[in-house]
Parts: C-alpha cells; structure tokens; sequence
C-alpha cells in the first residue's frame, strides 16, 4: 500500500481531533474543544472532557470524512491516541476507534500521543522533508516533554520532562493568581504586552549545577508559581497594587528562558542541529522568538508546523500511523486499553 488513507482519532485531553490524511498528505483535520466548558474551574476536568468526547466524537467523524471527501468504507486504516493523557479521555477515543475498526474490518493502529506531536511536522503542507536526527521539544497544558527523534516509527528517545506543572499548566495556573481568566496562556500573554521582563528575577527551575547533573532535560514550573504567588501575596499584604504586566512579563520570560535553554543544550550536547517545536504553548509569540533568535546564534534550525496542527489533533495521530504502514508497521491487536501514562 503506497499511501495509505488514515483516520485519526486523538481525544486525550480536551480536543476531540478527527484527521484524515493520504500518506503525509493532509485531507482534513476536525477539531471540537471542550475548553469553554472547563473555563470556570481554571483547569480541564478529566470527567467533563470524556463526556465531551464522547457528545463531539460522531459529528466531527462525519465532519472529517466529508471535507476530505472519502467516506468511511475508502479508509485503510483507522488510528488512534491510546496515551499518554486522561485515561477516561483517552478510554473514549479508543473504545470508538475499536467499534470503528471492527465495524468496518480495518486495521487498527494504536499511536502515542507526543510521537503524534511529532508528526505534526511532516504532515504540514509545504514542507520539507523531517531530517533527523532531530529534537523535539512539546509544550502544552498537559506535558513538556524534550526528545531525541532519530527516527519517527522506530527510534524516539525521551531525554526529560516536566516533574510536576506542564508548562501550558503554569500559564493557566499564574494566569489565576493574577485573576486573569482561562486559558491562562494568552491573557498572559496579553498582559506581558506592556511589562518589563526584566522587572522581576523569578527563577528557572533545575537550572542550578546540583539539579543539572540528574535533571539537566527535565522542566519544574512548581517553584515558578510559587514564587509569583508569594510575590502577589506581598504585595497585597503591602497595599500595594499588583503590576500584572511587569509579572506576566516575568513570569513567561522565566518560562521561555528555561525552555528554550534546555531545548538548546540537548541539541548541544548531542550535536543536533535541528530543533522541532509542538504543544499548544507554541501559541506564545515570545517563545517562538526567543527559539529562533538563540538557536540561529546556536547553530540550530528550528521547525515550527502551523498552530492548527501544534495544538492536540487527529491529523498528526493519523500521520503517524501513516507513516507506521508505509513502514511496514503491522497492526495494533484489540488487547491493547488507554494507557495514561504510556511511554515513548
Ligand atoms: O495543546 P493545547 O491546545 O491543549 C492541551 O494542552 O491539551 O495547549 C493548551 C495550553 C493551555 O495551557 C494554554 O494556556 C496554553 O496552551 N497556551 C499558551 C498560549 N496559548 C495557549 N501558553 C502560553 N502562551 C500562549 N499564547
Ligand atoms: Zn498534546
């Protein structure tokens, strides 16, 4: 099969994402959000996500398959996220993905999640082929991740990630302490706007010597809130009022710092010149920029696919699996379940 026509499903936080892809060739890529609907806890709720899944998951199917103009009995094969992510998500993308399969005696192709992320590059319209090796550096509000891809169906190594917040996950939780509404990410980023960086010394996680030798891949944005918390407590405390701008400067300074910096040390210290950036917090402007500023100084091409496909979706699920065939991957069995901690 030469290029293979592939339904992709991803429902591991809260984007029900629908792709249909020919071989690396994107034919449509549905995308219904239950993010309004966690707006007034500050933070995505696993049980109203997997409701919401399961209420946008028939709709955005056939939304999918009539943009792309195939129908159902065209397919090759259908795909899905089975983790990492919210495991009741995730159970509902899989058990649709299993009917489907069945259903229509296709094969099945189970993928990971920030493998998917990486894909997203090679199914961006226009692009040049992925080189590798590569590294892949994911942020999003469910992970931060930074890995060594050798080869997409075969060789993808995962060198660090977050030990507590994802990063997305700071923005949205600072972007509380500063009253700013949710998602935090762009009000954030909104506020920085008129802020000074600079103003604020707020600190980089794992970034001093000790935590370099165990933790020099991996990412803490714990401390970074804390440190915002307690700089918004003293100044209530004080009378004072908050500058919002000067901490959301500061704050998202200190994060794109660390990121950044760490993205660029592994393509050091490994003698990658090529750097791939995903997750929904690629949204922020500063972090692209910093990216592409520091790693020109480095040495380092960065890739940064389109918005739409940067953000969790069904299309980089179903390029991946794409990919998986054209390899000669063979098809998962029905036994595998959602893992919600998967590895790479
Ligand atoms: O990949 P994504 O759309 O969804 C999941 O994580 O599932 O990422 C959403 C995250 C949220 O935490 C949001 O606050 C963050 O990405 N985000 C941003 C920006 N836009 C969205 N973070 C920083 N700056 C932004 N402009
Ligand atoms: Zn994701």
């Amino acid at each position: 099969m030469s290029e293979p026509l592939v339904l992709g499903i991803e429902t591991s936080c809260d984007e029900t994402g629908i792709g249909i892809v020919r071989g690396r060739t994107l034919l449509s890529n549905t995308i219904a959000s239950s993010m309004d609907e966690h707006a007034r806890y500050g933070g995505v709720i696993p049980e109203v996500a997997a409701r919401a899944h399961l209420e946008a998951l028939q709709p955005s199917i056939e939304a999918a398959l009539a943009e792309a103009q195939v129908s159902l009995s065209d397919l090759d094969a259908i795909a899905v996220t089975s983790g990492p992510g919210l495991a009741g998500a995730l159970m509902v993308g899989v058990g649709a993905a299993k009917g489907l399969a069945v259903s229509l005696g296709k094969p099945l192709y189970a993928v990971n999640h920030l493998v998917g992320h990486i894909a997203a590059d090679i199914v961006t319209p226009d692009s040049d082929p992925l080189e590798y090796p590569t590294i892949a550096l994911l942020v999003s509000g469910g992970h931060t991740s930074l890995l060594h891809v050798r080869d997409l169906t075969t060789d993808v190594e995962l060198l660090g990630e977050t030990m507590d917040d994802a990063a997305g996950e700071a923005f949205d939780k600072v972007a509380r302490l500063l009253s700013l509404p949710y998602p935090g990410g762009p009000e954030i980023d909104r506020a920085a706007a008129d802020g000074d960086p600079k103003a604020i010394r707020f600190p980089r996680g794992l970034s001093k010597a000790p935590d370099l030798v165990k933790h020099r891949y991996d990412f803490s944005f714990s401390g970074l809130k804390t440190a915002v918390a307690r700089w918004v407590e003293r100044c209530e405390a004080s009378g004072e009022e908050v500058p919002v701008a000067d901490v959301a400067a500061s704050f998202r300074e200190a994060v794109v710092d660390v990121l950044v910096t760490k993205a660029l040390a592994a393509c050091a210290d490994l003698g990658v010149p090529r750097l791939l950036l995903g997750g929904g917090v690629i949204a922020n402007k500063r972090l692209r920029d910093v990216a592409i500023e520091r790693a020109a100084v480095a040495g380092v091409t960065v890739r940064i696919p389109p918005l739409s496909l940067c953000t969790d979706n069904g299309a980089m699920i179903a390029a991946l699996a794409a990919d998986l065939i054209s390899s000669g991957r063979r098809p998962s069995t029905l036994a595998f379940g959602a893992d919600s901690t998967l590895p790479v």
